[in-house]
């Protein structure tokens, strides 16, 4: 059921985004030394006979013939082959004309395909990388997305949410709320795509399916969990004050930005660009109090926000790991013992925790921490489609970690689990 939910919402997307471009597939993959064959359909009716379509050159793949489209059967082939690695480069049309017309580059029809034409092409250095690609993306997305129902069954068994973070809680909510606005708006907005491709010319929109599902099903996620802390016993707890304050100060922003764009003095994109602000912040506040010095992140580039999340949370998980295996590998294990049976830990994380087991530990660390080396490495690479995803997956396993560090410190959550035991 859950592995086939994602795979369900994603058809839906799929179908719902096609109805809205001229030619369709929109997305096509190719590999570089292997010319291929891709059939387009319009959904346009050609009035004028076949229409044929000539695209601009480009550095990254060459499309061997012009396409021409089937008057009656409103399909053609298109030819192309790989010349450079690149994620989602955007094919643009120079020319596009019907048969009967002899002065045709410009009527409605034209007008209408060169309007809805939205053509990315991925190009692959092999077919492996491109099998890659698709179950890493899938298996992170995958993993991140169940990765909020153990917490949720988890008080539903306890009837309970002690031991929960508010805080988290609020923050997740506000933070994906947020990244959702930003990601459902530049995917399926034509108005702020336009206003994207204007401010970007022959950039490709960085947004892509994983990331409108992934927010989405991860808010939805969070408010149930919020509704399970208005149901069940959940001691004294409360969000903080520092919490509901940030919180305010970003509904503010929303609001001002809000009226902004109403006002017109900021555009769509603008607008739900500073939103995506929103869920960068989000993740700093989530982080700041669990270490000491805020991290250092520099450049930018394509789509800063998934790219500043991925630094941000990598950065913030190797400060934990340092803490945690380097400078204080002894101090914290007495506390994590009894954390073990406990909740709101991950298997992996706490399956070596018995004290004598402390040398399995150190490996497991020094895994992890070539693990990162890995993921920092492809997060480098701009051919791959796949960064934000794990800069997100980084980003909620740190948020888990931390979870156990702040459960482990804090003597107090620590006495009402062994009230509970
Ligand atoms: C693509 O189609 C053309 C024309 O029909 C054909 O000559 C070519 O062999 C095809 N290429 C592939 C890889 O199928
Ligand atoms: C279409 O092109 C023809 C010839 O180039 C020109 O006379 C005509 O004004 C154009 N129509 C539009 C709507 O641009
Ligand atoms: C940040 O680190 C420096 C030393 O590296 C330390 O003196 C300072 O107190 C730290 N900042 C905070 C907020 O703890």
């Amino acid at each position: 059921m859950s592995a086939n939910l994602p795979l369900l919402v994603s058809t839906v997307f799929a179908v719902l985004t096609t109805i809205q471009t001229a030619l369709v597939p929109e997305h096509l993959t190719v590999i570089i030394g292997r010319p291929s064959n891709h059939t387009m359909k319009t959904k346009l009716e050609l009035k004028y006979g076949d229409m044929e379509l000539q695209f601009r050159k480009n550095s990254y793949v060459d499309v061997l013939t012009p396409l021409v489209l089937d008057e009656t059967s409103r399909e053609g082939v298109l030819q192309l082959a790989g010349k450079q690695a690149n994620k989602g480069h955007r094919l643009e049309a120079e020319l596009c004309r019907s048969a009967n017309q002899p002065d045709s580059s410009n009527t409605t029809e034209c007008n209408e395909m060169l309007r809805g034409l939205y053509l990315e092409v991925t190009v692959l250095k092999s077919s492996l990388v491109a099998a890659l690609v698709m179950v890493v993306g899938w298996a992170y997305f995958t993993a991140w997305s169940t990765s909020f129902y153990p917490q949720m069954l988890l008080n539903f068994k306890r009837k309970s949410v002690i031991g929960l973070n508010f805080d988290f809680l609020v923050f997740n909510i506000v933070g994906f709320l947020a990244y959702s606005a930003y990601n459902v708006f530049m995917y399926f907005d034509s108005n702020v795509q336009a206003q994207y491709e204007e401010a970007h010319p022959h950039s490709p929109i960085p947004v892509l399916l994983n990331d409108v599902f992934f927010p989405t099903h991860a808010l939805a996620a969070c408010i149930l969990t919020a509704l399970q802390c208005f149901i069940y016993k959940r001691g004294n707890q409360r969000v903080s004050y520092v919490c509901m304050v940030l919180t305010a100060i970003m509904g503010v922003w929303a609001l001002v930005g809000f009226l902004a764009t109403w006002f017109k003095l900021i555009n769509l994109l603008q607008y739900v660009t500073s939103l995506s602000y929103i869920k960068m912040l989000v993740t700093l506040f989530k982080y700041i109090p669990q270490c000491w010095n805020v991290s250092d992140w520099t450049a930018f580039y394509g789509n800063p926000v998934k790219f500043g999340l991925g630094v941000i949370s990598i950065a913030f998980d190797i400060l934990f790991m340092v803490q945690h295996y380097i400078l204080y590998p002894h101090r914290a294990d007495p506390d994590r013992g009894d954390v073990e049976q406990d909740d709101q830990t991950t298997p992996d994380e706490e399956s070596g925790n018995v004290p004598d087991k402390e040398e399995s530990k150190k490996r497991i660390g020094e895994e992890d921490s070539s693990e990162l080396e890995k993921l920092l490495n492809k997060v480098e690479q701009k051919g791959m489609d796949q960064e934000g995803n794990e800069g997100e997956e980084e980003e909620e396993n740190a948020t888990k970690r931390s979870g156990n560090e702040s459960t482990g410190k804090s003597s107090k959550s620590t006495g009402v689990r062994q009230t509970q035991q």
